[in-house]
């Protein structure tokens, strides 16, 4: 038995309703960190929490991390777990109100949501902003309809703006790497660095990172970017934001290494100056720091080989975590309370 199953970890919505679409929806992250961390030693645990359970796996996007880890993490718990790629094989959705369907779209969010929350105990939900109108992708349209009409828990595997499974890993993996290696006397540093990038990605991760770091409240954070990158202060509000990457770097415990496209000038590529890739010789004004990446990654254009390959680079096991970090938010979701 997992000790922290007997306490509530995530919090009910004012419908007293369950589900993980942010940290906001978590009562105790160190508790869900510790119950993860319990989950990784003992991974059939709680076997059969989830039987007779099935949950929904509804991918708008590519996926090989989220898909597969939650998969797995659902199949420990005991779950049947079902994936339908709804780009690539449901019906084209609409999500606005009052729409005249005479267009693309074949089915409206209102009556497919209620059908999958017959179907499915968890709906599972990946989906990717348009980077083309702010005020859309970040009113979370997509996310939102689906808590809204399918009257059962709802995880996000990803939305337009926040990516927390990943985040509550990030913070997983953090907290075990400093078991392992205790920082004395003082906060571990955490620098999330903007990196370049090919195209323009969301700012998901990124925003994520932030609001979990900062909600964790256990490290000095630092948020490094070219001008004109900056993030939404609804998710940094509380940590130093610098223009200088190596001022940022120097002592660093942990580097967090993500490209995101602009959000003010909305979803656009301004500098892709190569100089903000995280090489050897910047790893050396660290703190021999771990880094991190959510992946997947443009080696060489992010991150270089000789970073990636060496063992200050911990995006293995970072990737590793997300199944620990699935099985404890869908522990949570399965428990009788
Ligand atoms: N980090 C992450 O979400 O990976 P996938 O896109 O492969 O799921």
């Amino acid at each position: 038995m997992i000790e922290s199953l007997q306490k509530p970890l995530l919090k009910n919505t004012s419908a007293g309703q369950l589900n993980f679409i942010s940290v906001n929806d978590v009562a105790d992250i160190k508790g869900l960190v510790e119950k993860a961390l319990a989950y990784k030693l003992d991974p059939f645990a709680e076997r059969t929490l989830g039987a007779d359970k099935r949950i929904g796996l509804l991918f708008l996007n590519p996926s090989l991390r989220t898909r597969l880890s939650t998969q797995v993490a659902a199949n420990n718990l005991g779950m049947e777990a079902i994936v339908f790629n709804v780009d690539k094989e449901g019906w084209a959705l609409e999500f606005e109100d009052g729409a005249i369907m005479s267009g693309s779209t074949v089915e409206h969010v209102k009556d497919a949501a209620p059908i999958l929350g017959n179907y499915f105990d968890i709906l599972c939900i990946r989906t990717f902003p348009s980077l083309k109108n702010r005020e859309d992708d970040y009113s979370e349209l997509v996310m939102n309809s689906f808590v809204q009409y399918a009257g059962v828990p709802i995880v996000s595997l990803e939305s337009a703006t926040l990516h927390p499974l990943q985040s509550l890993t990030d913070v997983i993996t953090i907290t075990e790497t400093l078991k392992k290696n205790p920082i004395v006397g003082r906060r571990p540093k955490v620098v999330l660095t903007w990196a370049p990038h090919v195209k323009p990605l969301p700012q998901c991760v990124s925003n994520s990172f932030s609001q979990w770091i900062n909600a964790w409240g256990e490290a000095d954070f630092v948020i490094t970017h070219p001008a004109d990158y900056e993030l939404s202060t609804a998710y940094t509000e509380g940590a130093t934001i610098t223009h200088n990457q190596q001022d940022a770097l120097k002592d660093a415990d942990f580097i967090y290494v993500k490209n995101w496209s602009t959000y003010h000038d909305y979803g656009k590529i301004y500098s892709n100056d190569p100089a903000w890739m995280l090489d050897e010789e910047k790893l050396k004004l660290t703190n021999n720091a771990k880094v991190m990446h959510c992946l997947p990654v443009r080696r060489n254009v992010e991150l270089s080989d000789e970073v990636l390959d060496s063992p200050n680079s911990i995006v293995t096991q970072q990737a590793a975590n997300r199944v620990w970090a699935a099985q404890a938010v869908l522990s949570e979701l399965l428990m009788p309370r």
